[in-house]
C-alpha cells in the first residue's frame, strides 16, 4: 500500500463544519474518507468499511474519543487511530498515546501537523502489517519443523522398535536408554524395568562382561571401537543367561564418547540346531556300531564255513602231492580242488570288502548305485543269519533298473536295518522277501523289504521312526534302526513308507530318486 488511494480513512467529529473541511482536505490527498458525527457511528461505520486509520475527536457527546479509541483497539487491533484534541488537553493525549494511539493533533488541525500525523500512522500500519505477516511465516515454518521433526523422530522410533534384531543403546555412563520390542521380547524385560534403570553391566555376567569392553576397545572384532557377529551370553529378566550375537558401535560426538548401540541377535535357535545336527551325526554313528556289532556274528559265520572248506582242500591237495607223482586224474582234482578254493576266498573276500564298505567314514560320498548290486551285499552280509533263523528270502530285483546316486555304505546300512527287523519280527521263521524296481512315471527306484512277521501295533506306529523308540526286550534293541534310515533316505532326496498289519507283516518301501534324474517329473 502506497498510494494514498488505497487507503481509507474514517472521521469522526461532532462537528459538521470541521467533518466537511477535513473531508475536502483528505479527500484532495488520495484517501477515500468516510465520517460519523458521533462515537456509536464511527465504530459501526469502521465495522462496514475496515478502515486502516480512524481519526476521532476526543471530545464529544455520548462516547468520547477515549472510548472510541478503546473498543476500537478491542475490535480491530490493527486499526491506527489519530485523536484531536483541544489546545491544553494534554493529559487527554498522554492518556490517548498509552491506549496506542498512534499519535494526536491539536485543534485547530493545521495542514502540516494532519499529513505528518497521517504519514506516521501510515509508516506504523504497514510495519505492523510486515511485521505481522512475518510472524505468521515464521510461526507457519516453525510448525512445520516440528512437524517435520517430530515425524522424523517417529519413524526413526518406528524403525528401531520394528527391527527383527534386538536394538540397545546405552549413554557414555552405560545406562540403557534404549531397548526395542525385539530385545524385550529376547531379554523379557519389560520397558519400564529396564530403560534408565539398568547398566549395560547387568545384562551380562562379570566375566562376559569384560571380555565384552576388552573386546570393543580391541581391534579386533570389526575394528577399534567395533565389535561384529560377536557371540556372548546376556542375562535375561530371569536371571537365565542366553546366547546371542551382537554386533556393537561406540557412539561418537565430537571426539567424545557418547554411548553404545548393540544389535542383538538371538542364537537360540542355532544352537539348538548345531545340538541336533550333532545328535544326528552321533546316532548314526551309534547305530552303525550297533549294526556292524550284528553283522560281524553273522559275517564270522559266513567266512568261517567258507574257510573251513579251504582248509579242508587244502588238506586234500597236500595229501595228493605227498603221493609222488601225479597221475592225470589226480591232476584233475587237484585243479578242482584249487578252484573251489579261489572261488571260497573270493566269497571271503566279497563279505570283508562289504563290511569294510559298510563301516567306511560316515561322511557321505555321493556315486552311482546300481540296486542290483546293493541288494546283492547285503544279501551276503545277512543271508547266513537268515538261515539260521529258518528265514526264507526271495529276491526279485526288475531287469535294467536305472541307478541311484547316493552313499553306498548308508544305503547299506539302510537295508541291513530293515533286514534285521525282520528277523527280529520273524523269531520262529517265515519269509522275507525284497523286490526292486521302478515306479511307473521312472522318476524314482522302489526297495520294498516284505516279512512275514508279528506286524506292528497301531499304537508304535507313528513311533517307529523316533530314535530310541523300541519294543524290543533290554538288550535286543536300541531303537536307532529306523530313525536312521529315515535320515538316510531323507538325505539321499528320498523317501521311506511302511505298511504293517498285526500278526500278518509288514513291508516297509525305499524310494529313491534316479540318477541321472528324469525331467519334468517330481521327486518323490
Ligand atoms: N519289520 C518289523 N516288524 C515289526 N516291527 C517292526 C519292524 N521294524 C520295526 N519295527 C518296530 O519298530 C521299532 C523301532 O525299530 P528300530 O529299528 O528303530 O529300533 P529297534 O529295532 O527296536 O532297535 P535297533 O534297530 O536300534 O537295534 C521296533 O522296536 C519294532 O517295534
Ligand atoms: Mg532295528
Amino acid at each position: 500500500m502506497s498510494s494514498s488511494g488505497d487507503w481509507t480513512i474514517v472521521l469522526i467529529d461532532d462537528e459538521a463544519d470541521i467533518r466537511e473541511v477535513m473531508t475536502l482536505m483528505l479527500q484532495d490527498a488520495g484517501y477515500h474518507v468516510f465520517s460519523a458525527p458521533d462515537g456509536l457511528a464511527g465504530l459501526g461505520l469502521c465495522d462496514r468499511v475496515s478502515p486502516q486509520i480512524v481519526m476521532t475527536d476526543i471530545r464529544m457527546p455520548g462516547m468520547d474519543g477515549i472510548q472510541v479509541l478503546q473498543t476500537l483497539k478491542l475490535r480491530h487491533p490493527e486499526v491506527e487511530v489519530i485523536v484531536a484534541t483541544a489546545y491544553g488537553e494534554m493529559e487527554l493525549a498522554i492518556r490517548a498515546l498509552q491506549l496506542d494511539a498512534s499519535d494526536f493533533i491539536t485543534k485547530p488541525i493545521s495542514d502540516t501537523s494532519l499529513f505528518l500525523a497521517l504519514d506516521r500512522a501510515r509508516q506504523r500500519f504497514t510495519s505492523r502489517r510486515q511485521i505481522q505477516d512475518y510472524t505468521r511465516l515464521l510461526e507457519h515454518e516453525n510448525a512445520r519443523t516440528a512437524q517435520e521433526l517430530s515425524d522424523a523422530i517417529a519413524f526413526q522410533k518406528n524403525l528401531i522398535e520394528s527391527s527383527i534384531d534386538g536394538i540397545l543403546g546405552c549413554r557414555a555412563d552405560s545406562l540403557i536408554v534404549i531397548f526395542n520390542r525385539s530385545a524385550m521380547r529376547l531379554l523379557g524385560y519389560d520397558r519400564n524395568r529396564i530403560l534408565n534403570h539398568l547398566y549395560l553391566k547387568d545384562i551380562f555376567s562379570p566375566d562376559e562382561f569384560e571380555r565384552f569392553q576388552t573386546s570393543l576397545a580391541a581391534d579386533t572384532y570389526g575394528g577399534k571401537s567395533r565389535l561384529y557377529l560377536y557371540e556372548t551370553a546376556l542375562r535375561s529378566y530371569n536371571g537365565e543367561f542366553l546366547p546371542v550375537q551382537i554386533s556393537a558401535t561406540v557412539l561418537m560426538d565430537q571426539g567424545a564418547d557418547a554411548g553404545l548401540v548393540c544389535f542383538i541377535r538371538d542364537l537360540r535357535e542355532l544352537r539348538q540346531l548345531e545340538q541336533k545336527m550333532s545328535d544326528q551325526v552321533q546316532i548314526l554313528h551309534q547305530d552303525k556300531m550297533i549294526s556292524l556289532g550284528r553283522l560281524a556274528a553273522s559275517v564270522v559265520h559266513e567266512i568261517n564255513n567258507p574257510l573251513a572248506g579251504v582248509l579242508n582242500y587244502m588238506g586234500l591237495m597236500r595229501r595228493i602231492l605227498d603221493k609222488g607223482t601225479l597221475s592225470a586224474e589226480r591232476l584233475n582234482k587237484f585243479r578242482e580242488f584249487l578252484e573251489l578254493v579261489e572261488s571260497e576266498t573270493r566269497r571271503c573276500s566279497r563279505i570283508v570288502s562289504g563290511l569294510l564298505t559298510f563301516s567306511r567314514k560316515s561322511s557321505a560320498s555321493l556315486e552311482p548305485i546300481q540296486i542290483e548290486e546293493l541288494v546283492n551285499r547285503c544279501m551276503l552280509l545277512s543271508r547266513h543269519k537268515l538261515d539260521l533263523h529258518h528265514i526264507s528270502v526271495e529276491v526279485f530285483a526288475a531287469s535294467s533298473l536305472p541307478m541311484v546316486q547316493g552313499d553306498i555304505g548308508q544305503l547299506q546300512q539302510c537295508l541291513i536295518n530293515l533286514i534285521f527287523n525282520a528277523m527280529d519280527a520273524m523269531p520262529d521263521g517265515g519269509k522275507l522277501e525284497i523286490r526292486a524296481d521302478a515306479v511307473s512315471s521312472g522318476h524314482a527306484v522302489r526297495v520294498l523289504v516284505k516279512d512275514t512277521g508279528t506286524g506292528i501295533a497301531p499304537g508304535d506306529l507313528p513311533h517307529i521312526f523316533e530314535p530310541f523308540y523300541t519294543t524290543k526286550k533290554e538288550g535286543y534293541g536300541v531303537g536307532l534302526g529306523l530313525s536312521t534310515v529315515y535320515g538316510i533316505i531323507e538325505k539321499h532326496g528320498g523317501a521311506v513308507q511302511v505298511e504293517s498289519a498285526v500278526g500278518k507283516g509288514t513291508t516297509f518301501i525305499l524310494q529313491l530318486p534316479v540318477f541321472p534324474p528324469v525331467s519334468g517329473v517330481k521327486a518323490p
